[in-house]
């Protein structure tokens, strides 16, 4: 890094560190215009579905003088040449020598790629619309085979979208765990189940086993043509030829797609099968509203950008080592696995673009849950615990039941309450003094309010994080985009199966006795 850069990152920290501690409560008091400047709205118009997302901060310690830190920090990293390079398709991922374009399939980045990405999701609509109008006789089930990125996205996105009604009933399996395969087998007709193989290398082996075990569970139970029951989701459709799939029903997608970012391309495909094509593209036109309000707002008014400043605040200055989300909807029960990937594969590095050492924390670890479930099982640490732990809580106005309002209203009111005794703190005795029922307060939130959550908003909330945590990664000088950190592991398992391994003590006695030595 040119030391005129460093010097000037190493000013802007010293800023921000600089900045005094206030109480969350004291920050209120003393700006009356706290609510409008840390809440902002992303809304879409009346052609998709009209509504919008609320990103509330102000529960946050991020004010004035943190917010001009930040900003500082932003523009000594060049935030705005980084966003650029990400959306014209640079090659920002250069440990892999590629560009990282997963905004291109919902119309936003190079216009070649955005041309190609979208003839790509056109070939797919064709399949899906064919098997939905019967072209490949009657399909009831899908099971998709995948895993991380191939499966986590598919899996949240079915799962909240196809509560109400699925047009094909998806079963998304990603361990190589057998059971998992079983368990979708024993909710599967065999002669009305397609299987789609999703794998961007097409070489994993969780994917590779586990569909080599479904084509012959549907060979083995009659099924005529097994591989004719067969889609393949991938950036190396001639792997995926070689292994036996027609390549009429090959769903290529870009090799510059991450991943964990492939939830808009053919990965997508059991969200179109299962909800329908229109909500698919719902969901890809809401992630490009999210990115167009990322491309065009500079500095603590681009909201991704300002939560990444919140972010970096809690991480590298007040020492938080884990930060927790919970979605206040039960549709949204899959978003924290989702959330974990993206954040943790992403931004869980040790040493920067340039191959030097971070010189402070990455990110922190990732978990949460539903409301109100989790209140009722973690919330206590986050009260009353040591850990000081940012808490995002998501959640809709409208309800996605139609049962007695009370439910709706009950949830809503918790999660409201919850930021809020995080906040102001308190003794829950009569005389106000037990220690043990003393709630030390000033703990940080932030609430993502959405209008209504359907396919539009859902696009919107993982696009709005996707960006988040690349704002997060170049305020710290790191690739997000890579992920040899998992490359070791397989390594040795492959070892193991070769048998060619080379092990420590204690894992010759482990292999030892479970027989695999
Ligand atoms: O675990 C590493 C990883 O490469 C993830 O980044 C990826 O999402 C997953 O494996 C699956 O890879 P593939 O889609 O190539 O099967």
């Amino acid at each position: 890094m040119a030391k005129a850069a460093g010097d000037a990152i190493g000013a802007a920290w010293d800023r921000i560190r600089g900045v005094k501690l206030h109480a969350l409560a004291d920050l209120f008091a003393a700006d009356d215009a706290r609510v409008a400047k840390l809440s902002g709205r992303i809304d879409w118009g009346e052609d998709l579905t009209a509504g919008g997302i609320l990103f509330d901060w102000t529960k946050t310690h991020l004010d004035d003088e943190l917010l001009g830190g930040f900003e500082e920090l932003a523009s000594a990293v060049d935030f705005s040449a980084a966003r650029a390079k990400l959306l014209s398709g640079a090659k920002i991922n250069a440990t892999e020598g590629r560009a990282a374009e997963h905004t291109a399939p919902r119309g936003t980045g190079a216009e070649a790629s955005v041309e190609e990405a979208q003839a790509l999701l056109a070939r797919m609509k064709m399949l899906v619309d064919a098997i939905h109008d019967g072209a490949l006789g009657e399909v009831k089930h899908l099971i998709h085979i995948g895993i991380g990125g191939s499966a986590l996205g598919p899996d949240l996105a079915v799962d909240a979208l196809t509560r109400d009604l699925a047009k094909v009933d998806v079963h998304v399996v990603s361990n190589i765990d057998g059971v998992a395969l079983e368990q979708a087998f024993a909710l599967c007709d065999p002669q009305t189940t397609m299987l789609a193989v999703a794998s961007k290398t097409f070489t994993t082996i969780e994917t590779m086993t586990n569909a080599a075990s479904a084509l012959k569970w549907l060979g083995d139970n009659g099924v005529d043509d097994p591989s004719g029951r067969v889609v393949a989701l991938t950036a190396s459709p001639e792997k995926a030829v070689e292994w036996g799939v027609d390549e009429t029903r090959v769903l290529p997608f870009m090799e510059s797609v991450g991943g964990r970012y492939s939830l808009w391309s053919s990965i997508g495909f059991p969200v179109a099968l299962g909800a329908g094509w229109d909500e698919f593209e719902a969901m890809l036109a809401g992630a490009q509203m999210v990115d167009q309000h990322f491309a065009s707002t500079e500095g603590r008014a681009n909201l991704p950008l300002r939560a990444a400043f919140a972010d970096q605040y809690y991480t590298r200055v007040r020492g938080c080592q884990t930060r927790a989300v919970f979605a206040y909807d039960e549709r949204l029960a899959l978003f924290p696995s989702y959330l974990q990937q993206l954040e943790m594969e992403s931004n869980g590095k040790r040493v920067t673009a340039a191959g030097e050492p971070v010189d402070g924390p990455t990110a922190p670890v990732t978990w949460g849950g539903v409301g109100t479930d989790a209140q009722h099982a973690v919330f206590q640490l986050l009260h009353q615990g040591t850990h000081l732990i940012p808490v995002d809580f998501i959640a809709s106005i409208a309800p996605g039941d139609m049962l007695d309002p009370a439910h709706h209203r009950i949830l809503l009111t918790n999660c409201f309450a919850q930021g809020a005794a995080l906040m102001a703190g308190g003794n829950m005795a009569s005389d106000g003094k037990d220690p043990a029922r003393a709630f030390p307060g000033n703990r940080p939130s932030a609430t993502m309010l959405c209008d209504d959550l359907d396919a539009a908003t859902l696009g919107a909330l993982i696009a709005f994080h996707e960006h988040r945590t690349f704002a997060n990664a170049v305020l710290m000088g790191i690739n997000p985009f890579d992920q040899f950190g998992v490359e070791l592991g397989k390594k040795m398992a492959n070892d193991i199966e070769r048998g060619d391994a080379e092990f420590d003590a204690s894992t010759r006695a482990l292999l030892g006795a479970a027989g695999l030595a």
